[in-house]
């Protein structure tokens, strides 16, 4: 495994990738959930392409008062993990290497960005398009493989690739959970052992709510909206940032329960903030 922290360096070397090239784009601290798109990586390599895993946790994506100082990076062991998976390269800049003083152009995604993560979080998906962007010029891979849990991200990656012309196909991947349910995320190493016990109601209310939807029990989604706050509010820990009932292409609230519908929650446990989301394709599934 080869691992490039300039990003000159990689940018010379990616002409003569063994295509097709498949990207994974990470900020490091790998789990289970990342190394699924590692794997699925790896699938679309097909054995004679290249994967490409790049780690670096970039500061133009956290506000101020979140949590780019404490966030976890291990970095030793991340290798390990990605050339136990029979990853090709590791591409890991420092930030100072990705970003020249001064820098002054950013990537705007200016509809879907403007709801759920992005309302709470003001400059967050600017700082993911904008990092996304650079990343892809660097690497030009064929295939990006992102994760469905944040699922707003994959949206707007779809729609960046599809408004600038990216030549990169983006493959989502679906979320994998602990065994409680609660999504894997490099975040749930914060959570007390009291927040953690509590933290799996995110998923618990997210199918129960899809139950809901299926058996046609609630009539709006405002009513669903109502119940899956009431539902959430018992975890005592919990303090609920959103719930939202979403059109699954536009991100804007739907004004029926009619399928295809994503349900998406964001909520505090003390400090950390944990997403999840459930698509409804069809009234099936
Ligand atoms: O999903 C993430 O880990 C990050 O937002 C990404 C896509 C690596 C960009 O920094």
């Amino acid at each position: 495994m080869r691992l490039i922290d300039s990003p000159a360096d990689l940018q010379r070397l990616t002409r003569s990738l063994p295509r097709p090239v498949a990207f994974v784009p990470t900020m490091g601290a790998l789990h289970r959930g990342h190394l699924a798109l590692v794997t699925r990586a790896k699938e679309v390599a097909a054995g004679s392409g290249t994967t490409v895993v790049s780690v670096f946790v970039n500061p133009t994506q956290f506000g101020p008062n979140e949590d780019f100082q404490r966030y976890p990076r291990p970095f030793e062991q991340d290798c390990e993990k990605l050339a136990g998976l029979g990853c090709d390269l590791v591409f890991a800049p420092s930030a100072e290497a990705m970003y020249r003083p001064y820098a002054s152009v950013i990537v705007h995604e200016s509809s879907l960005s403007r709801t759920l993560c992005g309302a709470s979080r003001p400059g967050h998906f600017d700082g993911v398009c904008t990092v996304v962007t650079k990343l892809f010029h660097l690497v030009q891979p064929d295939f990006a493989i992102f994760g469905q849990k944040d699922f707003q991200q994959l949206a707007i990656i779809r729609r960046l690739v599809r408004d600038l012309d990216f030549p990169v196909e983006i493959i989502g991947v679906p979320t994998v959970r602990e065994a409680d349910g609660l999504a894997m995320s490099s975040r749930n190493d914060y959570l007390s052992p009291e927040e953690r016990a509590q933290a799996p109601i995110l998923h618990q209310v997210l199918e129960a709510a899809a139950t809901r939807v299926r058996e046609k029990t609630v009539l709006s989604p405002d009513q669903l909206v109502k119940w899956m706050r009431a539902a959430l509010e018992e975890a005592p820990l919990a303090n609920i940032d959103y719930v939202a009932v979403a059109d699954p292409e536009t991100l804007e609230a739907k004004p029926t329960l009619t399928p295809p519908l994503v349900l998406a929650v964001a909520v505090y446990f003390g400090r950390t903030r944990l997403i999840d989301n459930t698509l409804l394709e069809s009234i099936d599934g």
